[in-house]
């Protein structure tokens, strides 16, 4: 039986525009999503999880079930209704509350700054494809940084690759834009860049915490590895989501083979980037300074070659194999592959993950450390007799925590665990079916109720053994 050691953060992940609910409470600001989703869903960010005023609930039940982390993002639009400017003093003292309750619990918060929702106002205003935006997001992580001081651990960004991808390449979050790599590659550098001016900001403060960033890094594969064609594929996939972002967060520079891959997709596909010699400066001053890498991980991906017209349909649904994804001058993924998949078509492979995470020891030596900050089962619990019965989450959990096991006994520095999540709530995509919790949410009387999982999680919280 594998162990974990004794030290090991066994958390739980939320994120405010998921959980909080509250989206028009105390002044917070409109978000791009708030109009995005009544306009093209079938569900609102409301009611959440309510975690705006159930969160006391919710840390109660962490300390009791052995969580002893707790991934929180900050709504920006609720310090700053417009993403600038005057200061909204609810928003504020809501946000102490949060950390005291977290710390009074036990369960200590890794913070993060932005996760999707930036505000209304700045994403009309072309969100991080705008260079004045970068400015605006430094501020309020200054700002931040400086009036939360009781927090220890600081996240700057929650997954740079996949909001791209949401708002460029898929067309699933606000603007629903699709396959524009020019916006998509553009958005990852400014990004990049405001997270490297914030690490920097912190550093050169000399605050005693510790700051990261958290980056999705599904692995991709080749359909057939002993087909150039697909190898080539993989490769271009692992560029856009995920080498690019590691390069400019580790390296400081795009190397020469990720520039390759990008000339050759924006050759194809057609568009030119911005990239500038003071942006460099500013990612290779950063490069060394972060304290910690957050990988959010939940599948892999299958890469074939392909040389048509670009194509994707999102499985939004949960109706298995309603999942399509080509891309012009890419490559296509093959879904009939001999891998367990959830019913939205997320190929199950812990393997995965430990790939990811000797990918970074190796390539990216200058890592200090990692956080395993999201990971997790999306499944349409059956709600019975007071609980859930999630077997299936459990085994989930059971061999990504095994592959990290072997991965720290290979020497990577693995730190903790965050399971997504830590209750239900709500899928940006996919709504409120989609649950993850540890902790069952009755969104109509916002009840919780501990799954089997929640149960298996505390022991191993307790014993650090993976039974
Ligand atoms: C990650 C995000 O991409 O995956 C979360 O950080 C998200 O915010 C999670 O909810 C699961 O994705 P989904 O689409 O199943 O909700």
């Amino acid at each position: 039986m594998k162990k974990l050691p004794k030290d090991f953060i066994f958390g739980g992940a939320t994120a405010a525009y998921q959980a909080e609910g509250a989206t028009q409470t105390d002044g917070k600001g409109r978000v791009a999503w708030d109009t995005y989703l009544e306009e093209n869903y079938w569900y609102t960010a409301e009611p959440a999880s309510d975690f705006y005023h159930r969160y006391p609930v919710d840390l109660e039940l962490s300390e009791k079930f052995g969580v002893n982390g707790i991934r929180i993002s900050i709504a920006w639009s609720r310090i700053f209704p417009t993403g600038f400017g005057e200061v909204n003093p609810k928003g504020v003292a809501y946000y102490h509350k949060l950390f005291s309750e977290c710390h009074k619990r036990h369960v200590e918060p890794f913070v993060t700054l932005h996760h999707f929702d930036t505000p209304e106002v700045l994403h009309s205003d072309g969100d991080f494809l705008n260079r004045k935006n970068i400015d605006h997001f430094v501020d309020y992580a200054a700002y931040c940084f400086k009036e939360f001081s009781e927090v220890n651990y600081w996240t700057t960004f929650n997954e740079i690759g996949p909001i791209g991808d949401g708002q460029y390449l898929v067309g699933k979050f606000p603007p629903g834009i699709k396959y524009d790599f020019e916006k998509l590659f553009q958005s990852h550098h400014n990004m990049m860049l405001a997270h490297a001016r914030a690490v920097k900001l912190y550093k050169d403060n000399g605050y005693p915490g510790e700051i990261g960033v958290v980056h999705a890094l599904p692995t991709k594969y080749p359909y057939d590895p002993s087909n150039p064609g697909d190898v080539r594929a993989a490769e271009l996939e692992d560029i856009i989501h995920n080498k690019f972002i590691l390069d400019a967060t580790y390296l400081g520079r795009y190397s020469q083979k990720t520039m390759e891959g990008v000339n050759h997709i924006l050759s194809v596909n057609g568009g030119k980037l911005d990239l500038r010699e003071e942006d460099f400066e500013m990612l290779e001053a950063a490069k060394d300074l972060n304290d910690f890498l957050g990988i959010n991980y939940y599948m892999s991906d299958w890469m074939r070659a392909f040389d048509g017209e670009s194509e994707i349909t999102h499985n939004s649904t949960g109706a298995k194999g309603g999942s399509k994804y080509q891309l012009k001058g890419v490559g296509r993924r093959e879904f009939d592959v001999d891998v367990p998949r959830t019913d939205w078509d997320w190929m199950i492979y812990p393997q995965g993950l430990y790939d990811q995470m000797m990918r970074v020891k190796n390539d990216y030596p200058n890592y200090k450390k990692i956080y395993i900050t999201e990971n997790g089962l999306g499944y349409k619990d059956e709600f019975v007799d007071g609980t859930v019965k999630d077997d299936a989450r459990i085994d989930y959990v059971k061999k990504h925590l095994e592959i990290i096991s072997d991965a720290i006994t290979a020497g990577v520095n693995v730190k903790g665990y965050f399971i997504w999540s830590l209750m239900d709530v709500f899928s940006w995509s996919n709504g409120y079916e989609k649950r993850y919790g540890l902790f069952y949410v009755d969104f109509e009387t916002q009840e919780r109720y501990p799954k089997k999982s929640a149960y298996w999680y505390k022991k191993l919280a307790e014993t650090q053994l993976i039974e």
